[in-house]
């Protein structure tokens, strides 16, 4: 039979709905948390990437989350925009209120229906899960065609409950069945069978769409999302770059290009635009302050490269031999040389647009090409992961309580180092004069001067953009407070300069996490 969702019309049956949980499930994990005007710009870019649905938050968890999902709702076009929802009356009410001003609108609303969870977790009876499940379902479709059920914990569900679950859901109303493998305990064997059973077993599957949400604490979230979809799952959830609670979700890039690059073993399509895959896995890296692993499939530094010599041989006579997909299918570019200090505004903004940066305002552009300018005349060679380097922290940085404005540092052998930094706190210039045990510490300790705080250090490291001894430096600096942490990044060929900026920007993050309390209960 074919299925005629109220916001994707008659689906063909080959077709897979790209369900993005970035600003989520991803955006809940430890370290990830993003301030509204992150989201928003992570928005756009997924938005422009193509996804079919997105998770934009969960608005009962607090107000902060409240109003990105609200602000999303009324500013991003395409991508049907979704809210979380626990089975309450006040978290649907609050999800229906976040979306209502979506072109296209989704309340997703979940319970748990292990027996783990319901004994544990909920401390509810089976009976009263039913229940639950039919009033939230149909409490969401009052304010909105397009309703979402999830059973947490799905997998380690007994198949008869899950089925008369399933069946209850979409009794009162539910379009898209979703059966989240929420601790990663599923391998693919299971998914099929589960997915093949309640597709056979549970009437009115056949008029819903059957969705798979897999973590991934084994490492098999990829493949039991595509055991899944063999089963008939036609809604993926995943997450760019595979974040997520614990070990993450479906990784977006792994499961959209398997299916791209295997339509032999995976006869299904999709709306990703590919291409933006790379560009849009860094701008998540720059928000989040953390990279991929090198060898990450797809968006790792290594994943297109070859090093030993018969494969540089293979790969000279037919590119086939050793890459299964073209790196520009996925948005890699060959590395080259871009301007140096003579290079206009024009051929910058060109550029830009060339690297994925073509919606840039006139302040920001202006920023960036000042900060280019000053690289060209500091740095031989400017690559394109130097301008990607620059623009990011400029771009991503631009909304901050805390902006850096200059440092000078004195520092050596002999004298104890010193650092004059010069800050602006909403606005205000400030300044500090500090010494320390090395120049990083003069600055931090400057920092520190300026801008009175508690957290902790935990982590300082330094690597390089680019090769070379006039290469940017990238440093990471991790803070902790009250047990929660968060990276920041920043990008400079002063090394203490990038220090400095990466401190910043872990405590204009700190300061958005203040701001927001932890979800009760949501543990999935
Ligand atoms: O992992 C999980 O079960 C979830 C649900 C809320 C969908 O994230
Ligand atoms: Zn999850």
């Amino acid at each position: 039979m074919t299925i005629n969702h109220p916001n994707f019309g008659a689906m063909d049956d080959k077709r897979v709905i790209i369900f993005d949980t970035t600003l989520r499930d991803g955006e809940q994990s430890p370290g990830f948390s993003m301030n509204i005007d992150e989201k928003l710009r992570m928005a756009e870019a997924l938005a422009a990437l193509g996804v079919d649905v997105m998770e934009a938050g969960f608005p009962a968890a607090s107000p902060g989350d409240f109003e990105s999902v609200t602000r999303i709702a009324e500013s991003i076009k395409g991508p049907v925009i979704t809210g979380l929802a626990r089975a309450a009356v006040n978290d649907i009410t609050r999800a229906g209120e976040a979306i209502r001003a979506a072109e296209r609108k989704r309340i997703h609303t979940f319970i748990s229906t292990s027996p783990l969870h319901m004994k544990y977790k909920l401390r509810m009876e089976p009976e009263t899960v039913l229940e639950h499940v039919t009033s939230s379902v149909t409490l969401a479709r009052s304010f909105t065609d397009d309703v979402e059920w999830s059973a947490e914990d799905g997998t380690r569900t007994d198949i008869d409950f899950l089925c008369r679950c399933v069946e209850a859901a979409i009794k009162a109303g539910a379009t898209t069945i979703n059966i989240p493998d929420t601790v990663g305990y599923a391998v693919p064997e299971d998914m099929l069978r589960i997915f093949s059973t309640v597709r056979q077993r549970v009437p009115g599957a056949d008029r819903v769409i059957l969705s798979a949400h897999c973590h991934n604490d084994l490492g098999l979230a990829v493949a039991n999302t595509l055991a899944a979809v063999r089963g008939g799952a036609r809604q993926i959830e995943c997450t760019i770059n595979g974040i997520g609670e614990r070990a993450g979700n479906a990784s977006l890039e792994e499961v959209v290009m398997a299916i791209r690059t295997r339509p032999d073993a995976n006869p299904y399509h999709h709306n990703i635009e590919t291409t933006r895959i790379l560009r849009t896995s860094k701008l998540l890296s720059t928000i989040t302050g953390f990279d991929v692993q090198p060898n990450k499939a797809i968006v790792g530094r290594n994943a297109f490269a070859h090093e030993s010599g018969i494969h540089q041989d293979g790969m000279l006579k037919n590119a086939a031999t050793y890459e299964i997909m073209t790196p520009e299918s996925v948005g890699w570019q060959k590395t080259s040389l871009v301007m140096g200090k003579h290079s206009g505004r024009a051929a910058f903004r060109d550029k830009l647009s060339a690297l994925g940066y073509g919606d840039l305002g006139d302040n920001a552009l202006n920023d960036a090409f000042n900060r280019f300018k000053d690289l060209a005349d500091r740095k031989k060679i400017v690559y394109d992961e130097d301008i990607v380097a620059l623009v990011d922290d400029e771009v991503v940085r631009g909304h901050q309580r805390i902006k850096f404005v200059s440092l000078e540092v004195w520092a050596g052998s002999k004298a104890k180092p010193r650092a004059l930094l010069e800050l602006e706190i909403d606005g205000e210039k400030k300044v500090a004069d500090e010494r320390g045990d090395g120049p990083v510490d003069a600055a931090f300790n400057a920092i520190h001067a300026i801008f009175p705080h508690t957290a902790a250090l935990q982590l300082f490291s330094v690597g390089a953009v680019t090769e070379g001894t006039d290469a940017q430096a990238r440093c990471t600096v991790r803070l902790e407070e009250d047990g929660k942490t968060v990276d920041g990044q920043g990008a400079d060929t002063d090394t203490i300069v990038a220090a400095v900026r990466a401190y910043i920007h872990a405590l204009n993050k700190l300061i958005t996490k203040r701001a927001r309390t932890a979800p009760e209960a949501l543990s999935a």
